[in-house]
């Protein structure tokens, strides 16, 4: 039985590829090896968003080439958003690679290693430019992703995404549908619908197959046995009313929306061409919490954008506090090749400022989502179960609907939502005791 072992980096979009990866090679034989050593095929998925993405992924690929000197029949194999980046580079710097495919073409692995006759491969004939729709080897039993669209048309200058990722295409919403109804009959619970930008979702449709966004999450949340359906990533830009009706009105669509800000000054989100200005995105945060007043916002931040000023900056720390986001992610801006912002503006922000910016942002956004995070405190969250917490194995994990961690004692079956009563928080989760009324005694 020939071996795999792939290794994943980068986003939740590359999480799901990867699954259909496993899935595919499982239905070719390839079983999973327990480490690099023992593989047959060493497969990377790849990230590069940002400078330290290739820099991690470098010192794994040396490994690679450790391997491969030692037993050169292995096969080295690299898919990915860093792949597709050095797509005519790749086999001349790299030799030891035998392998090379971007994320759009996961579907072709199997013929690729058919091309490396490293084992004769059953007929496998995809043409779908979506990777969803490859047999997939899911990482947890009640949840899923599910991909609803891939590439990306929007020009944000300094991001490598739609250079990678293509041009923005809608899956057909049957398609996403029936991929839904099938997990969900497999044990699903919860999934969380993928793309770039999700909310501009079927406007590439022919108009008799058009589902809106907001229309798809209804589809999605009817489909027997899904009980919570969450989406990453939207732009804040598509983001319409009809949606915010869609959180207020459909209990199985969660009360969270990662809605990335990126930056919090009017003056740098124009360089950064996000269309959409400070002031209306406040608005925007305002409608939302006026559909939906308890729901959680999280988002993405970046320091150190080409020209920003001390008061540039001072405007995305105010930011957070004015929103008071549940959770950010922030990252030190990394000029990437290609882009407008890597190819055009000057990397000016010197490296100490960036260090010292992205510490006070993060105090910020840790005090913010702690005093956020206690609100739940004394009462009771409908928890969907994952599993034994992994800082405690005695305790349960699972998260709420506003997608917090809430690690709690008691009994109950992963896959199952059950009442926690909150007893204590941190800025990222919060802790609690099962809430669930014993049966009465002798009752059937
Ligand atoms: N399509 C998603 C996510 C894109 S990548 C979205 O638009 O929300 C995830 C995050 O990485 C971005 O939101 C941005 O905050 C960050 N990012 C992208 N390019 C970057 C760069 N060149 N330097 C630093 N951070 C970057
Ligand atoms: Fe990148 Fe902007 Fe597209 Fe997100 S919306 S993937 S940040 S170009
Ligand atoms: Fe990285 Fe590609 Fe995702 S560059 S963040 S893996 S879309």
């Amino acid at each position: 039985m020939p071996q795999y072992h792939l290794t994943t980096f980068g986003c939740q979009m590359n999480a799901h590829d990867s699954e259909r990866m496993r899935g595919l090679l499982s239905s070719l034989g390839y079983h999973e090896a327990p480490d690099r050593d023992a593989a047959d095929l060493i497969l990377f998925n790849t990230c590069t968003i940002r400078g330290s993405a290739d820099e991690r992924f470098m010192g794994n690929l040396g490994e690679a080439r450790r391997i491969k000197r030692e037993r050169p029949d292995v096969v080295v194999a690299v898919g990915g958003c860093w792949a597709q980046s050095q797509k005519d580079d790749v086999f001349r710097d790299f030799p030891f690679v035998d392998i090379a495919f971007g994320p759009g073409e996961v579907n072709r692995l199997g013929e690729l290693l058919a091309r490396e006759r490293i084992q004769a491969v059953g007929a496998f004939t995809f043409d779908g430019r979506f990777s969803g729709d490859l047999p997939s080897l899911r990482e947890r039993p009640h949840q899923a992703w599910v991909q609803i669209s891939v590439g990306c048309n929007c020009v944000c200058s300094y991001c490598i995404v739609p250079a990678v990722r293509g041009r923005e295409s809608s899956r057909p919403w049957q398609a996403v549908v029936d991929e839904v109804a099938a997990q969900a009959a497999d044990g699903v619970v919860e999934v969380t619908l993928l793309g770039q930008n999700v909310n501009s979702y079927g406007r590439d449709l022919p108009a008799t197959e058009r589902k809106s966004f907001a229309e798809l999450l209804v589809a999605v949340a009817e489909v027997p046995g899904i009980r919570r359906v969450r989406y990453t990533s939207p732009h804040p830009k598509d983001i319409r009313e009809d949606v915010i009706a869609v959180h207020r009105d459909v209990p199985e669509v969660c009360r969270h929306i990662h809605l990335p800000a990126q930056s919090g000054s009017t003056r740098v989100l124009k360089a950064m061409r996000r269309t959409y200005d400070r002031d209306r995105y406040l608005a925007l945060v305002d409608r939302i919490r006026e559909g939906v007043p308890d729901i959680a916002l999280t988002t993405d931040l970046i320091v150190g954008f080409p020209g920003e000023s001390d008061a540039d900056f001072a405007d995305t720390m105010s930011l957070v506090t004015a929103v008071g986001y549940d959770g950010a992610y922030t990252f030190v801006y990394s000029p990437r090749p290609g882009t407008e912002a890597g190819e055009q503006m000057d990397d000016d922000v010197p490296p100490e400022v960036k260090s010292q910016r992205i510490s006070a942002l993060i105090d910020t956004v840790q005090s913010t989502a702690r005093a956020r995070l206690s609100r739940h405190v004394g009462t009771v969250q409908d928890v969907l179960v994952e599993g034994p917490s992994r800082t405690d194995a005695s305790r349960l994990s699972g998260r709420t609907t506003h997608n917090v961690t809430v690690n709690f004692t008691g009994d109950a079956e992963p896959g199952t939502i059950v009442p926690v009563a909150i007893l204590d928080s941190t800025s990222t989760t919060l802790t609690g005791r099962s809430a669930r009324v014993a049966e009465p005694a002798g009752a059937a």
